[in-house]
């Protein structure tokens, strides 16, 4: 049995590759560098949708298709609203979500990725005791969630920037929310119900919770002459440093200089980058004495939470957006799956008691 399926191939897919020994990370034949530079939403989302979706669309077609979409979700605010009084954002978007219908028309992946924003910048404005702000859809989906979000028109410096990130987690092969949206998918259950199951896979600090916790852990240190001492305590008392470490990456991840490229053009003179940078020295020389063998780096919701923090976004929604970008990986790897389907079903090794009282472990069911 291999704990955790390190190194399991569970599938096939034309739509990322990540060479965790090169630290290398290519989205639909383009290394993330190149797609990061100047591409927006609209456009990974036409490119991991081509020869996937019926319909496919182009770029300024998908934008429309998205736009549209955006405005028919917004029509299920008030029983969102209703419904969630207590939830936290990625809880209420849960459940949001779990509230659009499988069509099976053709049309659920536009569905479910334009209601994210929509459900989004709403929970978050209640949370603030405000009404919603109604989506716009001439604009674009990074430029319209932060017009709904902020009920302003947008820096757009922040609207490049929120592109930048969404488009730099769009997809990143067999992640764990993206392999269960597949589980899902191959049972024929429906793209939004799969996007919903990987939504709650994401939810994880070991997945895409960890952004939020890193500013808390940034803040809990405070200031350089604290970062050695907290970082002992914490990794004294088991704790995980948020934003290192990686099943894949043997190197640093990527993605995470992409998004300091972000946050480098977007916070300048002040020192908040220096800061960071301090404790992440600090923390890959204590992760590297005390794990000698595994080399555990950076990765990309380190610098995430740094970049979602400069765009000026509550980290409280750090995971919801996160969902926003990887929808467009989990929803093409849906129509992947469904294409090419058998349906996901492992063996397990049996460890529990026999009635002769013996305990064996035996493969089986
Ligand atoms: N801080 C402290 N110790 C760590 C960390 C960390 N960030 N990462 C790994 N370790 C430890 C593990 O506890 C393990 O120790 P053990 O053998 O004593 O149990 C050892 O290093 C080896 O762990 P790995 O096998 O490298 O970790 P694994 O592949 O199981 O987990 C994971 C990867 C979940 C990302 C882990 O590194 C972690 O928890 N990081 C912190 C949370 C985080 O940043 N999550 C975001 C990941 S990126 C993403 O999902 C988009």
């Amino acid at each position: 049995m291999v704990g955790g399926l390190d190194d399991v191939v569970a599938a096939e897919t034309r739509l990322s590759h990540v060479d965790g020994g090169a630290g290398r990370l290519l989205i639909a034949g383009h290394d993330v560098e190149d797609l990061a530079d100047g591409m927006r939403f609209e456009d990974v989302a036409a490119l991991l949708w081509r020869d996937l979706a019926p319909r496919a669309a182009d770029a300024a077609e998908t934008g429309r298709q998205l736009g549209a979409a955006r405005r028919a979700a917004a029509d299920m605010l008030p029983r969102l609203l209703q419904a969630t009084g207590d939830l936290s954002p990625i809880e209420g978007l849960r459940a949001g979500l779990a509230m659009l219908a499988d069509h099976d028309d053709g049309r659920d992946h536009i569905r479910v990725t334009a209601a994210i924003p929509v459900f989004m910048a709403a929970l978050s404005r209640r949370a603030r005791g405000l009404a919603p702000v109604m989506p716009d859809p001439r604009r674009g989906q990074a430029a319209d969630f932060l017009h709904m979000l902020h009920d302003r028109e947008p820096d757009p410096a922040h609207v490049a920037a929120l592109d930048t990130y969404l488009v730099t987690v769009s997809d990143h092969g067999m992640n764990a929310s993206t392999f269960t949206a597949r589980v899902a998918a191959s049972t024929r259950a429906g793209t939004v119900s799969s996007v919903v199951a990987a939504l709650c896979a994401l939810k994880g600090p070991l997945h895409g919770g960890a952004p939020g916790p890193v500013l808390d852990m940034l803040d809990g240190i405070g200031s350089a002459d604290r970062i050695d001492a907290w970082l002992d305590e914490q990794l004294t008392a088991g704790a995980r440093l948020m934003g290192f470490g990686h099943r894949v990456y043997r190197t640093r991840d990527p993605r995470a200089d992409v998004l300091k490229r972000v946050v480098r053009g977007l916070r300048t003179g002040d020192n908040r980058i220096a800061f960071a940078e301090q404790v992440e020295r600090a923390a890959i020389a204590k992760l590297a004495a005390r794990y000698p063998d595994r080399r555990l780096d950076t990765n990309v919701e380190f610098y995430t939470a740094l970049a979602l923090e400069a765009v000026g976004l509550p980290r409280d929604l750090f995971t919801c957006l996160f969902a926003m970008g990887r929808v467009l990986g989990w929803t093409a790897h849906i129509f992947e799956q469904v294409a090419t389907n058998r349906i996901m079903r492992p063996r397990s090794s049996y460890v529990g008691p026999w009635p002769d009282g013996r305990a064996r472990a035996v493969a089986g069911g």
